[in-house]
């Protein structure tokens, strides 16, 4: 069997938003990243105390906000508040915290496609799988092309299954499980998104012979950029917006 899965993306994703060029998972980190060609981004999403979706790929708020301590433990309105853009560069100071709903509106009206990395802070896997998949099939209702829901949590895509079954889901994996397609099959994926040093051309011909989507994460060097296409990958996330050309 070949690849049958629709898969409507490009093949170069910008990662966490604008790669390392502007602070991750911000709106800023969006424009930088359509500044610079990419048509598709990916970022992570978790929830706020009250359940509202909301872009930070750590548990915590310390690495990339002003704000300390676990994530998931303010409201909303708390963590709008915040600074998401000064430790990365006084250009961004005074970025907010990304809202999903922000970013759903800023994708679908320029065009880009996305990757929503559900990131649930530890312990709140199935509700945010849940509620992610749910405000997702919200955002982007009527839209040209739906967004792919990922997760490293089984828990998590479990729950977005059951939320949202229509949107696409990539399985991610920090290391290739023997079972993968056991793994695709249950969860109804279209993708396998992978750690790009694990891809090797026999993995990525046997994920498409098997009727799957690979991509590989994340994809820093233009040359192995290069090869991993060369060996048919379908899709790569990369931090190297202005090395890695999304043409190329
Ligand atoms: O979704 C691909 C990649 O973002 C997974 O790793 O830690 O950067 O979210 P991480
Ligand atoms: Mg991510």
């Amino acid at each position: 069997m070949s690849t049958s899965n629709p898969w409507p993306y490009p093949t170069h994703i910008a990662h966490r938003g604008g790669g390392r060029l502007a602070p991750e998972n911000t709106l800023a980190a969006m424009r930088v990243g359509a500044d610079h060609g990419y048509r598709m981004v990916e970022f992570d999403v978790k929830l706020s105390r009250d359940d509202i979706a909301f872009l930070l790929h750590d548990d915590t708020l310390d690495r990339t906000t002003n704000g300390h301590g676990p994530a998931g433990a303010l409201p909303y309105g708390e963590l709008a508040l915040l600074d998401a853009g000064s430790w990365h560069s006084p250009a961004y100071a005074g970025e907010p915290v990304a809202s999903f709903q922000a970013v759903a509106r800023y994708a679908i009206a320029n065009g880009i496609a996305c990757n929503v990395e559900i990131k649930p802070s530890t312990g709140r896997e199935a509700e945010t799988g849940t509620a992610v998949a749910r405000a997702a099939r919200a955002y982007w209702q009527g839209a040209a092309v739906a967004p792919l829901l990922s997760s490293f949590s089984e828990v998590a895509l479990a729950a977005a299954q059951a939320a949202a079954p229509e949107l696409p889901r990539a399985l991610l994996v920090e290391q290739v499980p023997v079972d993968w397609r056991e793994r695709l099959a249950k969860y109804a994926c279209v993708a396998l998104n992978i750690n790009q040093r694990d891809a090797t051309p026999a993995l990525i011909a046997d994920v498409r012979a098997a009727g799957y989507r690979i991509a590989a994460w994340t994809v820093n060097d233009p040359l192995r950029a290069q090869l991993l296409l060369s060996w048919g990958l379908d899709a790569l996330f990369t931090d190297e917006l202005a090395a890695i050309l999304p043409s190329a």
